[in-house]
């Protein structure tokens, strides 16, 4: 397949710094400087402030930033946590680890959590929040939700993997309520050559549990304090984070950019929904880690845009996580039966016309433009 445009391309983005990124793993490698080093410190530092938040502590990936902050905030066996089934599998199969209860809550016109849904699901059981700002963009209503926790001694924690640098009312993700939990995953809008992740709080309590949680239960010296597991953020990773750091906002300002040519580019034909525009002084500041559309005719218009060389993209392999049968969650997702929530109608109709397509900092602006000439060609417009 000659592609034209990819969905991502992972070698345009190494090829862009090579000599910087190189000289980055030279630099740690000749330092034999793997594990805990003082490159994670400063990246530790770097990234919470960029945030805003008082403390990071560097981790394997977002998973275990889930699971582990699920953990030390004491979630366990036949505790509820609420949260979307439009999401990776990643924000539920922490939960289930747990021997926890995954409960989902529908989610609204912007794909995100309903906010105004949570309160009717909470039961004596329910014991945290788990927010998914996805696509890049915070849940509407953020600060109400907290407020609902708080009036209900919910704890929340936010799976802000796809939510780098977003804010809401001037907040960013990751920092509403007890921990914030982020991916480097290579394809995210700060992505790493590999896996790790981070966990940002302002609790330095819970900081500290994380720090001990991820090396074994282990405080500043070699005692073991508590139970925990391996999952440290390799020192190398911090270092290649730590420089593409620097050049976030840029990245960012860029996506935005994108997403602003496409919402110009195809606003008005019937059969499209696309997801709010960028705006300079709103609530929302969106980050556009994906530009999720609904699309009528969904599979064709897929077809049509490959045999035109551009590739696009059903979000988890095109189920919420309530529909894997494996994971035997069916019945979360209906309404009456049975099973904890209320229903997900909305997110199981999404999956139906949900699309994504290709947005990345290194796309150009004649690549932006040929998606748009060709989307608008299938629709006739
Ligand atoms: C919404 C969401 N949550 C969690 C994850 C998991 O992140 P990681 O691969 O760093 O564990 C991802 C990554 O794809 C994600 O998109």
């Amino acid at each position: 397949m000659q592609w034209r445009v990819r969905f991502f391309d992972y070698p345009i983005q190494f090829r862009a710094h090579e000599e910087e990124y190189t000289g980055v793993i030279r630099d740690v490698l000749s330092r034999g400087a793997f594990i805990l080093g003082e490159d994670l410190e400063r990246f530790e530092r770097n990234f919470a402030e960029f945030v805003g938040s008082r403390f990071a502590v560097g981790v394997s990936c977002c998973t275990d930033a889930m699971l582990l902050s699920l953990y030390a905030a004491g979630i366990g066996p036949g505790d509820e946590v609420i949260t979307v089934s439009h999401t990776f599998v990643a924000t539920v199969e922490v939960i289930r680890f747990l021997g926890a209860v995954p409960v989902f809550v529908d989610i609204s016109d912007d794909h995100n959590m309903d906010v105004d849904l949570v309160e009717q699901i909470i039961t004596p059981k329910t014991k945290a929040v788990l927010p998914v700002q996805l696509n890049g963009r915070i849940c509407s209503g953020m600060d109400r939700l907290v407020e609902i926790a708080r009036k209900h001694g919910l704890y929340v924690i936010e799976d802000s993997a796809q939510a780098i640098g977003a804010a809401y009312r001037g907040k960013r993700a990751g920092t509403f309520g007890l921990a914030g939990c982020f991916s480097f995953y290579p394809a995210k809008l700060l992505g790493t050559f590999g896996d790790a992740g981070a966990v940002v709080t302002d609790d330095e309590a819970f900081a500290e549990k994380i720090r001990m949680l991820r090396n074994h239960g282990r405080g500043r010296g070699t005692d073991i304090n508590l139970w925990g597991l391996n999952c440290r953020m390799d020192n190398l990773h911090a270092a290649i984070l730590d420089f593409k750091l620097k050049r976030l906002g840029g990245r960012i300002e860029r996506r935005r950019e994108i997403a602003r040519l496409y919402h110009e580019g195809l606003s008005g034909l019937d059969e499209l929904r696309l997801p709010p525009p960028p705006v300079d002084d709103g609530e929302h500041y969106d980050v556009f880690q994906n530009y999720e559309i609904e699309a009528e005719r969904r599979d064709s218009l897929m077809a049509f845009l490959r045999e035109n060389g551009i590739e696009t993209v059903v979000q988890w392999g095109g189920k919420a996580v309530h529909q894997f049968e494996a994971l035997g969650l069916a019945g979360c997702g209906v309404a009456g039966s049975g099973m904890a929530g209320s229903g997900v109608p909305k997110t199981e109709a999404l999956f139906k016309k949900a699309l994504l397509l290709p947005l990345y900092p290194e796309m150009t602006d004649e690549q932006v433009s040929f998606v748009v000439h060709k989307v608008r060609e299938f629709y006739g417009g």
